[in-house]
């Protein structure tokens, strides 16, 4: 009885040992691991799954979705969408499969397709470009189906936003700001229309709609510059109206064109023989 116990115990020593050394037990020790894992992703931040409504989703969690069996998502700003209808884009195949199953912010504006490019560190972006990837983000919410956030760079645990976030956020303020500041300095200085010809050189004119800006007024072409009184800073054609309070205020940014009459709606450049 006793031996037949040792005989039993030997065997059952001698398979491990056999699993062990092929590495069976390594393999089904990962395995487990990651089921396990899975398993933990699924309790912890699944919990509000089955109401339909947004959760925060692992990075794990989020790699399964590159497929038409579990749906295709990707992440931008750590904000996750849907793109199951975009198939022929981002489906197996598609031209922008990348993005799938991750948060490759930056590639949204830099093109760059390799495993370098298919980041969401976005921190090499000028404000510009931060508030360009947020014209995509607002395209995705206005085109697919937002799930949830990302638990990583822009999101914790809890869904609550990550410093980093924060910074992003603050980065895109000014580029707001900025665009802001802009337009209403297209709509002060209209962009005069330009044109180009061999004989007679360039023509700056006003009209009450050049720059794409409907107004009552005409204006008349001057160099504006981007300081005042920094006349080796860039310039543009702007139509001014020399009525306005605008003209008075910005007068040292403001410059006439030489040989154009100070009244005249149009100015012809002639070409330097
Ligand atoms: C920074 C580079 C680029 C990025 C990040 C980008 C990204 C995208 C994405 C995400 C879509 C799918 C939009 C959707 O869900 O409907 C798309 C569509 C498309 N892209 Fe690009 N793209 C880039 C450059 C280009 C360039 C250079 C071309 C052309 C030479 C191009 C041509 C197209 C076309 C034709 C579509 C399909 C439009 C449609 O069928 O609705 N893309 N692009």
């Amino acid at each position: 009885m006793m031996i037949s116990r040792y005989l039993w115990l030997s065997l059952l020593l001698m398979i491990v040992y056999f699993l062990y050394s092929r590495g069976f037990i390594e393999e089904i020790k990962s395995h487990l691991t990651e089921r396990t894992l899975n398993i933990a992703d699924t309790i912890y931040f699944g919990l509000n799954e089955n109401s339909g409504g947004p959760k925060v989703f692992t990075m794990n969690e989020l790699k399964r979705h590159t497929n038409l069996e579990n749906g295709l998502y990707l992440s931008i700003l750590g904000q996750v969408f849907d793109v199951t209808k975009g198939e022929k884009h981002y489906g197996p195949g598609g031209t922008y499969h990348a993005f799938t199953g991750r948060d490759a912010s930056l590639a949204f504006i830099t093109g760059e397709f390799d495993d370098q490019g298919l980041t969401d560190d976005i921190s090499s972006l000028s404000q510009r470009q931060v508030k360009a990837l947020d014209d995509w983000l607002q395209f995705y919410n206005a085109n697919y189906i937002y799930k949830g956030k990302l638990y990583g760079r822009y999101y914790n645990q809890d869904g609550s936003p990550t410093a980093e976030f924060r910074k992003v956020q603050e980065k895109l303020l000014l580029a707001k700001r900025e665009k802001a500041m802009e337009e209403k300095q297209e709509r002060m200085f209209p962009l005069c229309n330009i044109e180009w010809n061999r004989d007679t050189g360039t023509v700056f004119w006003c009209t009450e709609k050049s720059g794409g800006i409907e107004r009552d007024w005409t204006g008349v072409p001057r160099i504006l510059f981007e300081t005042a009184g920094a006349q080796g800073s860039s310039s543009r054609c702007a139509c001014v109206n020399l009525d306005s309070k605008e003209y008075e205020d910005n007068k040292a940014r403001l410059s006439e064109y030489d040989g154009c009459e100070k009244y005249a709606t149009k100015c012809v450049l002639r070409n330097k023989t």
